[in-house]
């Protein structure tokens, strides 16, 4: 037997051995199809090569690409696990040219794959035509032997295949095998080809257009050729069985679903293994490829299959949840292949066991409202819309999984009525939506959330994207088009520019489209759609068009490493400081970070070294950086810091990095950092580079503020730092090590010098180096007065007491003239402070040279006045208090 595996290698390996490159499967999120929801086939990687805008250093390539078809067009879910061959995920087998061969060689390389390489038998195998296509026709006669019968023309769109209403496009071959007449069916084109009998099992396209929104066709550069081959059908057929859910592959999953439940798994639960077989390779890969479960956009794709998935555990009669019990089986069987599978592992099982155990709360209840419900219903009337409404919004059905449920009893549900129970929800949240002065803004936004659904965010995991635009929005309204010069806000159905929030500011970048580019300056959100700031910058952009977003990598490269950066801070924070720290706000730019946590006093020089050196060695660990999907209530019974008074949704994104030992955090007890997080981070920690602290300072009452820096800008600042210290060095002619005692030296010299003056400018006053006057007797009083130039205030209280000293009785007054001031000190000694006071004396002085107050005590009083152009006055009003 040929196994799945060795199916996908036989395939590659062929195809490599006849001159392609084996490229590895794109992921499940499209990067550069905005119309696309899910990777749908092999070609979407290869879409630019086609239309000739990419070229690589390859011209024919193979691959082995993960597919999902469930939500948006292409939508297989409803059928899975009552089909032999419906999936919402499967392996397209492909090769392509891109101008290199044209259906001359494809169409041989593919029959001789088949019937050499797989030997599969060649008289069970026929072939469709594109009606006007001889030179397919004449190829399949030559190189396959095949008779007219067996070649048949088909003249609708089946053979003629295109990815969606624009891009590359062409007529196409399809192959198909016969498995036989005990098999109802009939061949393609027949009325009765629905049937099982024939099997379509490759698909090969002659690429040759390219098809345009407004209609229009024009030739590709080259032709090329798109291939794609169903892994499961070929696998079924060369096991010898026409069911794909019969295949090793897809048997190991239904068994490891089957043992884990202890069930039959051919028994009546046989549609419930199929379901949780397939659900399972569906949501794991979407998971190992970045989606995670959630309300809108392709999270809730996601969701809706996982819960489908769950709703057959539990009717499988699984106690406990069950899915996440099977990703070791589907590790085991596509690991290899995927390796991203293997690597994502733990999260995919966390993920799906925190939505299992989720749903299984409300999931009894919901199906009991649902007998209820059906109970007093007549025989095959529809489930209302209320009913399916009240499922999906109080117990987390969502519309598929009710209409599964049902069918299984031969009803369906009222979909009109349930779209208007959603749409009258979605008035009353706008109703209530009540906004600070952004809210005339915000109007528009909420008709463009009605009218293109909320914005899918891709930034988590690409910084370049396609998007298709969904509203140009100039001075709150909604415009067709925006002109080179003008401002314009800008809506797309999905972006990978972060739109600020939780302190992290949003991405700046370039939009592009056929007939204009536009900067982005800013991105905010308003109704859950993102709304890009920018300014048209070349030509004209349109609504509706096609763009390829770019965010500004550099920045974001920097915004994320401090983002990072602030959590290993909290958390180091809280170790040297204690459990109280906690984030008050802060800020992720892309130059700096800042932190704001409660704490009453200033950080100790000792403590901040400490934290730095600990934010530090998390750095050096490299430790990788992960993210989980769960409530908000999971999310703190893990441990995880949460934003006080913050309001969270039904789910949060939960940040860990950092791996420590025996400190019993974290869920495993070993996590560093967990908090509550809707940023972009680095993969690992070692990314954020470098973390310096710039110090701190209060930023209100209680709370401290910590500004710091990462990777380049920490190691500029160091080296500027570095610098300052040089410099220094040189201008004291030391080596850097003893700049501080150079200094401690510097100033304890100066403080002595600085002493030695003012005894010098004593001594100079005191000996009348200046126009010092002999005292007059005024009133019987020794009165010395003086104007001193060349000293300062400091000086005048020990001159004052050497006046004083002198005269043994009697009052002194001393002017200095300080430049443009003056200083006025008075002193009385202490034999006549009973009858004079200094402070009398001084304030007459000093009212009289234009200052006000002054004050002391009766023997010494000083002050202070602008000028000490009144002098003469002054001292004459003086000797007046002398005089009584
Ligand atoms: N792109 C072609 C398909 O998906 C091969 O069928």
């Amino acid at each position: 037997m040929q196994t799945l595996n060795e199916i996908r290698s036989t395939f590659l390996n062929y195809y490599g051995d006849h001159g392609h490159a084996i490229v590895p499967s794109s992921p499940l999120v499209p990067r550069n199809d905005p119309t696309l929801m899910f990777t749908a086939a092999g070609m979407v990687q290869f879409k630019n090569l086609f239309t000739g805008v990419e070229t690589r250093d390859y011209s024919r390539a193979t691959t082995a690409q993960k597919c999902v078809r469930a939500g948006g067009k292409h939508n297989d879910l409803d059928n899975v696990g009552y089909t032999a061959r419906h999936h919402t995920f499967f392996e397209m087998l492909g090769n392509f040219s891109f101008g290199d061969y044209f259906k001359e060689e494809a169409i041989p390389l593919a029959w001789d794959l088949l019937t050499k390489g797989f030997g599969i038998d060649a008289s069970k195998l026929l072939v469709t035509v594109y009606h006007t296509d001889d030179e397919a026709v004449e190829i399949w006669k030559k190189h396959a032997g095949l008779s007219d019968d067996r070649i048949i023309r088909i003249a609708t769109d089946d053979n003629f295949w295109s990815a969606g209403p624009t891009g590359p496009c062409g007529p196409c071959t399809e192959i198909f095998y016969d498995h036989g007449d005990h098999i109802w069916g009939g061949p393609p084109g027949s009325p009765e080809e629905d049937g099982d009998r024939f099997v379509e099992i490759w698909n090969l396209v002659f690429m040759q257009y390219e098809q345009f929104e407004d209609g229009t066709r024009r030739d590709l550069p080259n032709k090329s050729i798109d291939t794609g081959m169903g892994i499961e059908r070929v696998a079924a057929l060369l096991q010898g069985t026409n069911d794909n859910y019969s295949t090793d592959l897809m048997r190991s999953l239904i068994e490891a679903s089957a043992n884990a439940t202890s069930s039959d798994p051919d028994g009546p639960g046989k549609t419930h293994h199929r379901v949780i077989a397939d659900h399972l390779r569906s949501t794991s890969f979407l998971m190992a490829d970045g989606v995670m479960p959630s309300n809108d956009g392709r999270g809730y794709v996601l969701r809706r299959i996982m819960r489908r998935a769950m709703r057959h555990a539990h009717l499988l009669g699984a106690a406990d949840p069950l899915m996440h019990r099977l990703v070791p089986a589907l590790v085991a069987q596509m690991g290899q292949a995927y390796p991203e599978l293997g690597q994502a592992q733990t999260m995919i099982e966390q993920t799906l066991l925190q939505e299992e155990t989720r749903f299984r709360q409300t999931l009894d209840r919901g199906l009991k409202l649902l007998d209820d419900e059906l109970s007093g219903l007549p025989e095959g009337a529809n489930l209302s819309g209320a009913s399916a409404f009240k499922l999906y919004d109080t117990y987390g059905f969502p519309l598929d999984l009710t209409q599964d449920a049902l069918r299984e009893k031969g009803r369906a549900v009222d979909t009109d009525g349930f779209d208007d129970a959603m749409a009258a929800q979605k008035a009353k949240a706008r109703a209530a939506w009540s906004g600070s002065g952004e809210a005339a803004d915000a109007t528009v936004w909420f008709d463009v959330a009605d009218k293109a659904g909320v914005t899918d965010f891709l930034g988590y995991e690409t910084e370049t994207a396609e998007g298709k635009i969904a509203a140009l929005v100039q001075d709150g309204k909604t415009t067709d088009t925006a002109e080179a010069g003008q401002t314009v806000q800008i809506a797309l159905n999905q972006t990978p520019f972060y739109a600020e929030s939780g302190g992290q500011l949003g991405d700046t970048g370039v939009i592009t489209t056929t007939t204009g580019t536009a900067r982005v300056t800013d991105t905010r959100k308003a109704a859950g759609v993102f709304i890009h700031f920018a300014e048209v910058e070349k030509g004209s952009i349109y609504n509706g068009q096609d763009a390829v977003l770019e965010v500004d990598a550099t920045r974001r490269s920097a915004i994320r490493a401090n983002h990072s950066a602030t959590h290993l801070l909290h958390e180091a924070l809280r170790h040297a400081l204690g459990d109280h720290v906690a984030q008050r706000g802060s800020l992720n730019a892309a130059d700096r970070l800042r932190f704001d946590f409660s704490h009453n006093e200033a950080i100790s020089a000792q403590d901040m070294a400490r934290v730095e050196a600990e934010v530090n060695a998390y750095v050096r660990q490299n430790s990788t950086v992960e993210t989980r999907i769960m409530t908000p209530d999971d999310a703190r019974a893990l441990g995880a810091q949460a934003l006080f008074g913050e309001k969270y949704g039904d789910e949060v994104r939960v940040v860990s990095m950092g791996t420590q030992d025996g400190s019993g955090k974290g869920t495993d007890g070993t996590t560093y950092s967990l908090e509550l997080c809707g940023g972009t981070h680095v993969a690992r920690t070692g990314d954020i580079g470098a973390f310096v602290m710039l110090g701190d300072s209060a930023s209100s009452a209680g709370v401290r503020r910590i500004e710091a820096l990462t990777g380049e800008a920490a190691l500029s600042h160091l080296r500027a730092q570095d610098a300052l210290l040089t410099k220094t060095a040189t201008e004291l002619k030391s080596p850097a090590t003893s700049v501080p005692e150079r200094v401690r030296a510097l100033l304890d010299e100066r403080r002595s010098l600085a002493n030695e003056v003012a005894q010098l400018r004593r001594e100079l006053a005191m000996s009348g180096g200046s126009n010092a006057p002999e005292a007059q007797e005024i009133n019987g009083i020794a009165f010395h007065a003086q104007v001193l130039t060349g000293i300062t205030g400091k000086d005048l209280p020990a001159l004052i007491d050497e006046h004083k000293t002198r005269l043994k009785s009697g009052a002194v007054l001393l002017i200095a003239d300080t430049g443009g001031k003056a200083a006025v000190a008075a002193g009385v000694t202490d034999d006549l402070i009973a009858n004079l006071s200094a402070v009398d004396i001084l304030r007459a002085a000093v009212a009289e040279l234009g200052g006000k107050g002054g004050g002391g005590r009766p023997d010494m009083a000083q002050g202070g006045s602008p000028s000490a152009d009144n002098a003469e006055a002054a001292i004459a009003a003086a000797t007046t208090v002398l005089k009584g």
